[in-house]
């Protein structure tokens, strides 16, 4: 008989989204009339805007045409995209970056879960806790984890803890680390790093000879002055880092899917003989051979997101779900619940009340209230006692929710 991948079986039995689902659905056969509001996984709710149908339905009508019909795309993405990526994320910032160092990709989840394929398995691989499980996920799939402890904690994972004493933001490890997953503004606490502190991982990293793998599917939400975009706007950060970066919150692709990987061509890191090699030619030979890239109308959808009209139009949408974040956090704080995030992230961390587990609030703001939201133990075990809920629900649904809210039985 064929053999299984044995990595798998040390995962929990399902990903924390599909766990939710199914508690979900199994509720709703019971109560098949329940309004259920949905606050739980962070999926967007407002439509594409009109500059990108447009450039959907442009994208769309040219393949209906021999003349402008395209086949297979170039490897990396078109650079049509591409330039505009370079142009208006990274220009702006003072970041130089050429149409080689940028990936067009169907996800920021995709590529934070295959990144680590480029990477040897004994790497000790260092994770903020509570974290986006994708990270760990595929990290355990790939053996790169050990055994899963009594804990909660895979034994050679390094786990940064990210708790209310130090607010929340991760301390450099105490023991060296070659890969470290940072994502900024973060999923699931809401949090931000400062210039000043994502430098600290920088330096770490240039110092240990690690690398940063750094999500930031989250920075258009960033409101505040002095909070990096890019962990490129760190000096030094070209030669440790890949970013992740996703149209699917920024501009409501989480159904279109598009994204991109930004992999330096400095970015080294070194064969068992101690030689050095180029990241970007190992993630290139990956993507080249494992992927065919995202659909040409899809792209040019992207690529409209950079247009003037485009741009003030994703605006107002981010402004619309930052409305929401604050009325959950100013809801939250007036019903007594201590609160994070939410200010520059679409993502409010609380504390239970009562004492309660992560799950137990799940199942007493499904059963009492029906709102489903997301147990924060089920991002590690430093977010037991927490839960996250999501400022991607529509006006309606997100103030009906802080009414029942404010009804519960607590
Ligand atoms: C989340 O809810 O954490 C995100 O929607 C997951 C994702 O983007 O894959």
């Amino acid at each position: 008989m064929a053999q299984i991948n044995e990595n798998y079986l040390q995962l929990p039995g399902n990903y924390l989204f599909s766990e939710i689902a199914r508690k979900i659905n199994k509720y709703k056969d019971v109560h098949p009339e329940a309004d259920i509001i949905r606050l739980g996984i962070g999926d967007v709710t407002r439509p594409l805007v009109p500059s990108v149908i447009e450039g959907f339905q442009k994208g769309v009508s040219e393949m209906s045409e021999a003349k402008t019909f395209r086949g297979y795309g170039p490897e990396q993405g078109y650079s049509f995209l591409i330039n505009q990526i370079i142009a208006n994320d990274y220009h702006p910032l003072g970041i130089e970056l050429t149409e080689a160092e940028v990936f067009i990709s169907d996800g920021a989840k995709c590529d934070t879960g295959n990144i680590q394929e480029i990477f040897g398995l004994d790497n000790i691989i260092a994770v903020t806790d509570p974290v986006y499980p994708v990270y760990v996920d595929s990290n355990v799939m790939a053996g790169r984890s050990g055994q899963l402890g009594a804990d909660g904690r895979y034994q050679k994972i390094v786990y940064l803890p990210c708790t209310e004493a130090n607010g929340l933001k991760p301390e450099l490890p105490q023991t060296k680390v070659d890969l470290i997953y940072l994502c900024f503004p973060n999923n699931p606490t809401g949090m931000t790093l400062t210039k000043d502190e994502l430098k600290l991982w920088v330096d770490y990293a240039r110092a240990n000879q690690s690398i940063i793998l750094f999500d930031a599917a989250y920075e258009a939400f960033i409101q505040e002055q002095g909070i990096p975009h890019s962990i490129y706007e760190i000096e030094g950060a070209k030669d440790v880092a890949i970013e992740f970066r996703s149209f699917s919150k920024t501009a409501g692709f989480t159904g279109t899917r598009c994204a991109f990987t930004v992999v330096p061509k400095s970015v080294m890191a070194c064969d068992s003989t101690g030689k050095a090699h180029e990241l970007n030619k190992l993630w290139l030979r990956r993507q080249t051979t494992k992927f065919n890239g995202v659909s040409y109308p899809v792209q040019a959808a992207a690529a409209a997101t950079y247009t003037s009209e485009g741009k003030k139009q994703i605006h107002e949408v981010i402004a619309y779900y930052m409305t929401n974040a604050a009325i959950i956090r100013e809801g939250l704080q007036k019903l007594g619940f201590k609160i994070y995030g939410g200010i520059n992230a679409p993502y409010i961390w609380l504390k239970t009340p009562g004492k309660l587990t992560s799950w137990e609030f799940f199942d007493k703001l499904l059963n009492e209230v029906q709102i489903v939201g997301t147990p924060g133990s089920g991002f590690g075990p430093s977010g037991e006692g927490y839960f996250r809920l999501t400022a991607f629900g529509s006006r309606e649904n997100t103030e009906k929710a802080m009414e029942r809210i404010s009804k519960l039985n607590i």
